[in-house]
């Protein structure tokens, strides 16, 4: 076969089979292209699974393999990194008091209030945890997490699970006031804190006290 290489070329000289890339350069092509087939087999499955597989999506699903621990890592590295290391703000009664306002209003839905646990927080996935309920060794909810820890994750919520971030929904007062209650949920409270924790809530009400439409005009359409 003829040689397009140089004269010089010592795949001429020996009179061997060559093409454009010589013997060395048909061995990197076989590489490169055994790379690429590589390369693109894995997002191929992936994509496959998605479509076929029947991955986790709803709430009752089993998990990934080692779901939680992939997930949660990162988030506790970032957490160490990121949370103010105290409360600028003091556990008096009106900050207790102020928190546990803003937390039957924003939280208890999901975190549920003493002895009353949410309806659904539990089919949620990640369940939401019931921050006035005792677990592991009796601590009742949180109140074994640093402060800022709990205040991090009011401000920035924590992604795909239910937990949203309160950043731009309350004031930076108002997430110290609730994050201060939760760290000393298992302490005892002022009479008018219990009251706010204990009386269920009533969403009825709550509907109730928004005025309610005007029936719409009949029209001639
Ligand atoms: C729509 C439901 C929902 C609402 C409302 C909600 N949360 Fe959560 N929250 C969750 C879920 C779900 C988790 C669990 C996330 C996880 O497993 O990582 C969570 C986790 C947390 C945690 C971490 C618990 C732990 O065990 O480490 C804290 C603290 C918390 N929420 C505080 C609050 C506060 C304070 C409010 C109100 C200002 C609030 N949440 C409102 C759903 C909610």
């Amino acid at each position: 076969m003829t040689c397009i290489a140089e004269s010089s070329s010592p795949c001429k000289d020996a009179g061997e089979e060559c093409g454009y890339f010589g013997d060395w350069g048909l061995e990197r092509m076989k590489f490169l292209l055994g790379l690429v087939v590589g390369l693109l087999i894995l997002p191929i499955a992936v994509m496959i699974y998605l479509r076929v597989g029947h991955p986790p999506v709803a709430v009752a699903d089993r998990p990934f393999l080692l779901e939680k621990q992939i997930v949660r890592a990162p988030l506790q590295t970032r957490i160490e990194k990121e949370m103010p290391a105290s409360a600028p703000i003091e556990a008096s009664g009106t900050n207790l008091t102020t928190g546990a306002q803003v937390y039957r209003e924003e939280c208890a839905g999901c975190h549920g209030l003493y002895g009353r646990p949410s309806a659904y927080a539990a089919h949620m996935y990640p369940k939401a945890p019931q921050l006035w309920a005792p677990h592991r060794n009796g601590v009742v909810g949180v109140s074994d997490d640093p402060v800022g820890e709990t205040e991090w994750k009011v401000v920035n919520g924590i992604r795909l699970t239910g937990m949203p971030a309160f950043g731009k929904v309350l004031n930076a007062t108002q997430i110290w006031q609730v994050s201060v209650l939760l760290k000393n949920a298992g302490q005892p409270m002022p009479a008018d804190v219990t009251k706010l924790l204990t009386t269920p809530l009533d969403y009825g009400a709550e509907a109730a006290a928004v005025a309610t439409p005007s029936p719409a005009q009949p029209t001639n359409h």
